[in-house]
């Protein structure tokens, strides 16, 4: 996924309140990236990250080398996702991240739900769990773990995740491009893009407790509708809550899943995310 200098940053600035020093920080950073490096690996954010979670991805960004990746576009939908059903993960005593990357989704949800609940985050990148486990730490939460781990194969949790998270591998990649555990598996999600969600799939009702809710991201190549019918084979009910299209992707959305019937609207199955060729804004 080589990246391209298509947007410019700087034009947010026109946007930006004076009073603004969180966003003008980021912008700062998001900037000083974009004219610093000839061959950036990743694409530079078009979105900026929620507002309660700016200043974690400013400090992210400021560390960041090329060895993790960074938060995203699709970091900041799944964050956002998260905040959006907020009055569902209320009573979330334990949250789980899978594939935590630089820590930005897992310490937003530690700063979002702000109440007594331990994050766990689990990558298979040993420059990642480093990364995150810092990250965490300097966002000020305490209680958390970072696990160095192939998804949840070593976590005994049993019935006990709260909230679940993935932003997985998901673009279309050959399949030679998912191994080891470099940069690389941060994107390759090999055939359809589906190959590291299929295989987590199944794990999921498992892990979640009796209110838990699973958060994951998809685009259109990985056919969210058929993940959602998968997921109701394995026992779990299915919905899409946020869907962005975004440059360089067709589409994205976050799917959200529980082992208990939840309470928003069914999914806009005649929405554009869902047909052949279009995508929503
Ligand atoms: C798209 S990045 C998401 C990073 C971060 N969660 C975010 O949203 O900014 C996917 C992450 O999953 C990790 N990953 C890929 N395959 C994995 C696996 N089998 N087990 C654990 N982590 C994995 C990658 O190393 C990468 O950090």
């Amino acid at each position: 996924m080589a990246a391209s200098k298509t947007e410019d940053p700087t034009r947010l600035e026109k946007e930006i309140d004076d009073n603004d020093i969180d966003r003008k920080l980021w912008i700062a950073e998001v900037t000083r990236k974009c004219d610093g490096d000839d061959g950036e690996l990743f694409p530079l954010p078009v979105t900026d990250p929620p507002n309660s979670v700016l200043n974690v991805a400013t400090d992210i960004w400021k560390r960041l080398g090329t060895d993790v990746y960074p938060p995203s576009d699709d970091s900041f939908l799944l964050v956002r996702a998260i905040e959006k059903e907020i009055d569902l993960c209320t009573n979330a005593r334990i949250v789980l991240e899978i594939g935590s990357g630089s820590g930005f989704v897992a310490a937003s949800c530690a700063k979002i739900l702000a109440q007594e609940c331990i994050v766990l985050a689990v990558d298979k990148n040993p420059r990642a769990t480093a990364f995150t486990a810092d990250t965490i730490r300097r966002s000020g939460s305490t209680r958390f773990d970072v696990i160095r781990t192939n998804l949840s194969t070593s976590l005994k949790l049993r019935g006990m995740v709260d909230i679940l998270v993935f932003n997985p591998p998901y673009v279309v990649t050959p399949e030679s491009e998912m191994e080891g555990d470099g940069i690389s598996i941060s994107w390759a999600g090999g055939k359809d893009g589906r190959v590291v969600i299929d295989s987590f799939l199944p794990s999921v009702a498992d892990l979640l407790s009796e209110s838990g809710l699973f958060f994951m991201v998809s685009i259109e190549e990985n056919m969210p509708r058929d993940i959602i019918d998968a997921g109701r084979r394995l026992g779990l009910d299915g919905r899409v809550c946020l869907q962005k299209k975004v440059s360089l992707w067709r589409a994205a959305c976050i799917a959200v899943f529980s082992s208990r019937r939840l309470d928003f609207p069914d999914p806009p199955l005649s929405s554009p995310l869902f047909s052949s060729n279009a995508v929503r804004d």
